[in-house]
Parts: structure tokens; C-alpha cells; sequence
């Protein structure tokens, strides 16, 4: 289960530059009211790719820089890669080589290979006293210059190897137990993203939840942590590849993956670098990333026009959290992905079966990206018997056929199933952490029965504590004008929340109700009709509840008539 941060949107780049360029970054984002989490520090912020380290020049001081991003909410990453520099005055290389840690040659010396930090060595993963031995190192004490906002990015892990034979160790390096890399190179990466997500674990006294992201990935790799899908390049068939990548890692567990938006190669033109932020928005994991050869592109760099794009689909993004956090539990309870292709949801819909450009989060949300340029027009096929629901206008279109729709530069098709109960939060903040004790609002699209269902997930965003069972978890079900609030965890009560439910939103109403009325507390809600007015400045009439301020962790009902 991640932390919540950490579903939020990243902003990376190989590299920025100093603690100058990082604190303007940031007012940046704040400066053009985008909301983030999370700055990334790719490997030139290290001593020389010595990672554990920083070059004091450019960093001088990374525990007040972490200080001032955590001070907003947010947090940092840096990279940690499992080739370590030999170099004697390195005390990572020093205690791996007095130690004897590291993967041997066919010869049994200390295996030497090229990576980022020149001539490497690589700890023997495999080995528990390797990895523990591992794990210590993020200590803050360890690790100076990290703060407990500090979380871990590990790359290269597959291993990486410039100079091996296809770029990785030879197959007759030997690990523990005289076993060859050939037998163990594909969980090579898994241990090491194992390790270093231990590390944080033990870092915290075990209170926080880690979140190392990795490259190299196995099965199992989803209880460790998220991972991405390597060097993308910046075209457009590399966004449309993006999808079945990422639905196919959900169908084998991971669940928490994502593109690097953007794409890592080369420079995006405007409309492609948009499109990736209207379709990652909807990743698992939803990163901005680039090369360092590439042009500056963070989402101010555009023109006012470009920005605001960029800006609504990040914040649409942070609207849904409630409902992506409620799936990343799903996921950690049942192993069903947060981002599904549309078969999982209508598997008995031919039509589905080889349609990898649209997607579904969860069961209520379905997402068609655009993957070309100036498109106009887009297909998509709307599976079922039920409507779905533009998420901005609200216009309802009826499921089981294709639809040929207008498209324009302001967002990417995205529909909610009729049937379905989506909770947002729709106050937008600086981070997700400053969100945390806003009210919600429930988005009702009500089927042909004039009924849906969905639920709300909420524990501390941070701890363990909900293994213990310190959690809330509702249901919400609207049938015969009424709707109702089911604990789905009775006799969890450790976890509480004072946050209340400001705004509720019926979609696809048959009938004119004009009243609600609060039960148990027997209190009138006020009621209005007008469009959703989601960015969009047009639409079907929908029944708004204003401010019922039920809490999300009460059993209440509400009647409308
Ligand atoms: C690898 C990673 C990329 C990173 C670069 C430098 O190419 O995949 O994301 O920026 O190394 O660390």
C-alpha cells in the first residue's frame, strides 16, 4: 500500500541542477497554482555517482532544501544505484570489499564492471546479510544529509552493466552458494529494490510506509514498491505503448506503474508533452521525466494556454486521488489492478478484447487517450448496456457502441460508468498532504435503475497502522432515492477522521426531487440544478446536494424527494 504522496504527481528531471534550481522549481509550481508532491534528484546530485552522497557544491545543504519542500507538504527522491565506484576512499566500496560483499567473476575476484560511476562493483543482492547490511544505510545517520522526507529511487538494478556482455553481468559471475548470474539475473533488481525498501522501512522505527521506485522488476515486485517503464522517447507511438504496457504489469500484480510522461528522449512539441499529461494523469504512477540532453519542459514553459492544460489534467489527477488511494487498497487486499483494460470489466464484450487505448481505473472510470496530432475526432467504444458520463460536461452516451466524438486540445475522453459512485476532493492545494483534511464530494451517475454503488477508502495516508486495522472504509449505495453510507469495516474505530462530505452530485436523475433531508440528524440539505461545470462551461443539468456535511466516518443516509 503507498503512501498517499506518493499516488500524486512527481516531477523529475536527469538532472536539477542545485538547491537553487530545485527551490525554484518549486516556487514555480506554486507560482502557476499547480500542485505536486514530490521533486526528484537524478544522479548528478551524488559526489561523483558515489550515491549516498552529494555534491556539496551544488547541494550544500539537502537536509535544509528537503526541510523547506516538506515545511509545503511535499517530498523528495534521490537515486540510489547498486553499481558502486571503487574507489578506496568510498566508504560504501570499502566495507562491501572488506566485507566481501559484492558478485564475483568467473575467477572469484570482486566482479568489475562500467556504469555511471566508472569502474563498479556490485553487492550480491541475494545474500540476507547483504541485503541488511543494505537496508542500514539509509539510516539518516548513514545517509547524510537525508531527512525522514527523503524516499528512493533505484535504477540501473537489472543490472545495468556498459561494458558486459549484453549490458549486464556475464552469465558466469557468481553469487552466493557458487550459483551463476544466469540462474538468478532476473531477480537480481527485485532484491536489491527489496533491500533498499527495508531500508526505509527500518528507518522510520518501521512507522512509515517506504516508496522506492524501480526499473528492474520481478514477480512480487509490487509488495516493494512502484516501478516505471524505462527510457521512453518522446513520440507519439511511445505514449500509445505506454497503455498496454502498463495494463499488461497490472495484470501480472504491479499495480503501481507508470511512463515517464513526456517521454525520456528527445523533446516533446507542445500538444505531444500535453497529451502525455492528459493520459498520465490517469497512470498509476504519474511521473514527469527527462533526458538530460533535453530541453527544460517543466508545465509553465509553454505559453499560458499549454500551462492550463497541463495544470487541469495534474489537477484532475488530485481531484480523484480519494478514489485512486480507495483502489490502490483494492489492490493491496486482492491483487486487482488500479488501471484495468476495459475485458476486466466487460469480459463478455468481444469488442473490448483488443482494445488497448482505452482503459479503466477501478470499475467507474474509463479513459480513451489521444495518440495522435491535431485529432480532431476520436473513437471510443463504450462497453455495456449502461451510459457513461463525460467526466467535465456530464453528457450522458449510451454504452455497447462506439461513439465518434469532437476532441480538442483541452483534455482526453474520460468517462464515468452509470452505476458508479467516484469520491473526490475538489479544493485544489499545494500538495496532497495539505488536502488531507479537506471535505469530499461524491459523484453520483445513476444507472437505468436509478442506482449506483462505490466506496471510500481512508487510513493515515503514512503508517502501517491499517494492517492493524486502523482504517475507514465505507460503501455508498443510491437506490429508491436514498443514499446510504455502510461501514465495510465494523468495529474498526482506531482510525478516525473529522472530514465531512461537502457536495454530492446526481447525474442521470429522472425525476425532480427538490428536497434531502439528513438522517439520523434530521436535518434539511440544500439542493441546486445546474450544469457539472467541471472545466467546461456547458452541459446537462445534474441535482446538486450542497453541503449535507455528513462525515465520511458516520453511518448516515440521505433521502432526496
Ligand atoms: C537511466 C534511467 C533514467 C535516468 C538515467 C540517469 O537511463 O532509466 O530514468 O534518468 O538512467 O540516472
Amino acid at each position: 500500500m503507498p503512501q498517499l504522496f506518493a499516488v500524486a504527481y512527481h516531477q523529475c528531471r536527469w538532472n536539477y541542477r542545485d538547491d537553487e534550481d530545485v527551490a525554484q522549481v518549486d516556487s514555480k509550481f506554486d507560482e502557476h497554482d499547480i500542485p505536486y508532491d514530490v521533486l526528484w534528484l537524478d544522479i548528478e546530485h551524488t559526489d561523483g555517482k558515489r550515491y549516498f552522497t552529494w555534491d556539496r557544491m551544488l547541494f550544500p545543504h539537502p537536509e535544509e532544501m528537503q526541510r523547506k519542500l516538506a515545511a509545503k507538504g511535499r517530498h523528495m527522491v534521490t537515486i540510489v544505484d547498486p553499481h558502486i565506484k571503487r574507489d578506496d576512499s568510498y566508504f560504501v566500496h570499502r566495507e562491501a570489499t572488506e566485507k566481501g560483499y559484492y558478485v564475483k567473476d568467473a575467477n572469484g575476484n570482486d566482479y568489475d564492471g562500467w556504469c555511471w560511476s566508472g569502474s563498479s562493483s556490485y553487492p550480491d543482492m541475494l545474500r540476507p546479510e547483504v541485503r541488511s547490511w543494505w537496508a542500514e544505510k539509509f539510516s539518516t545517520e548513514n545517509y547524510v544529509g537525508s531527512t525522514p522526507s527523503l524516499y528512493i529511487w533505484n535504477d540501473m538494478n537489472e543490472p545495468s552493466v556498459f561494458n558486459g556482455p549484453e549490458v549486464t553481468m556475464p552469465r558466469d559471475a557468481i553469487h552466493q552458494g557458487d550459483a551463476e548470474h544466469r540462474e538468478l539475473h532476473n531477480v537480481y533488481g527485485y532484491y536489491f529494490h527489496m533491500a533498499t525498501a527495508e531500508g526505509l522501512v527500518k528507518r522510520g522505527d518501521g512507522r512509515d510506509r517506504p516508496f522506492v521506485l524501480s526499473r528492474a522488476v520481478f514477480a512480487g515486485s509490487q509488495r516493494h514498491g512502484a516501478i516505471w517503464t524505462g527510457d521512453n522517447s518522446a513520440d507519439w507511438d511511445h505514449l500509445r505503448v505506454s497503455v498496454p504496457m502498463i495494463l499488461s504489469l497490472g495484470l501480472t500484480g504491479i499495480s503501481f506503474s507508470g511512463a515517464d510522461v513526456g517521454g525520456f528522449f528527445g523533446n516533446p512539441e507542445p500538444e505531444l508533452l500535453v497529451r502525455w499529461y492528459q493520459l498520465g494523469a490517469y497512470y498509476p504512477f504519474f511521473r514527469g521525466h527527462a533526458h538530460h540532453d533535453t530541453k527544460r519542459r517543466e508545465p509553465w514553459l509553454f505559453g499560458e494556454k499549454n500551462t492550463e492544460r497541463m495544470r487541469e489534467a495534474i489537477r484532475i489527477r488530485y481531484m480523484l486521488l480519494p478514489y485512486f488511494y480507495t483502489l490502490f487498497r483494492e489492490a493491496n487486499t486482492t491483487g486487482v489492478p488500479v488501471a484495468r483494460p476495459l475485458w476486466m470489466e466487460f469480459p463478455s464484450e468481444e469488442a473490448t478484447f483488443t482494445n488497448d487505448e482505452a482503459f479503466m481505473i477501478g470499475n467507474s472510470l474509463l479513459v480513451q487517450g489521444i495518440y495522435t496530432e491535431h485529432a480532431k475526432r476520436a473513437s471510443v467504444y463504450l462497453p455495456g448496456k449502461e451510459s457513461w458520463y463525460d467526466l467535465k460536461t456530464g453528457t450522458a452516451y449510451k454504452g455497447g457502441k462506439t461513439h465518434k466524438l469532437d476532441v480538442n486540445e483541452e483534455g482526453v475522453p474520460a468517462f464515468q460508468r452509470a452505476g458508479t459512485i467516484i469520491p473526490r476532493k475538489d479544493r485544489f492545494r499545494r500538495s496532497s498532504t495539505q488536502m488531507v483534511n479537506d471535505p469530499y464530494t461524491l459523484v453520483i451517475a445513476l444507472n437505468s435503475s436509478q442506482a449506483a454503488e462505490g466506496e471510500l477508502y481512508v487510513d493515515d495516508g503514512r503508517s502501517f497502522e491499517f494492517q492493524q486495522g486502523s482504517y475507514i472504509h465505507r460503501r455508498f449505495v443510491f437506490a429508491d432515492g436514498k443514499l446510504t453510507s455502510l461501514n465495510l469495516a465494523p468495529g474498526h474505530t482506531q482510525f478516525s477522521s473529522e472530514c465531512v462530505i461537502e457536495r454530492i452530485i446526481l447525474q442521470g436523475l429522472s425525476t425532480g426531487q427538490k428536497s434531502a433531508l439528513v438522517e439520523p440528524a434530521n436535518q434539511k440539505a440544500e439542493i441546486e440544478r445546474g450544469p457539472l461545470l467541471l472545466y467546461s462551461r456547458q452541459g446537462p443539468t445534474v441535482l446538486t446536494i450542497r453541503k449535507p456535511n455528513v462525515r465520511i466516518a458516520d453511518n448516515w443516509v440521505i433521502k432526496i424527494f
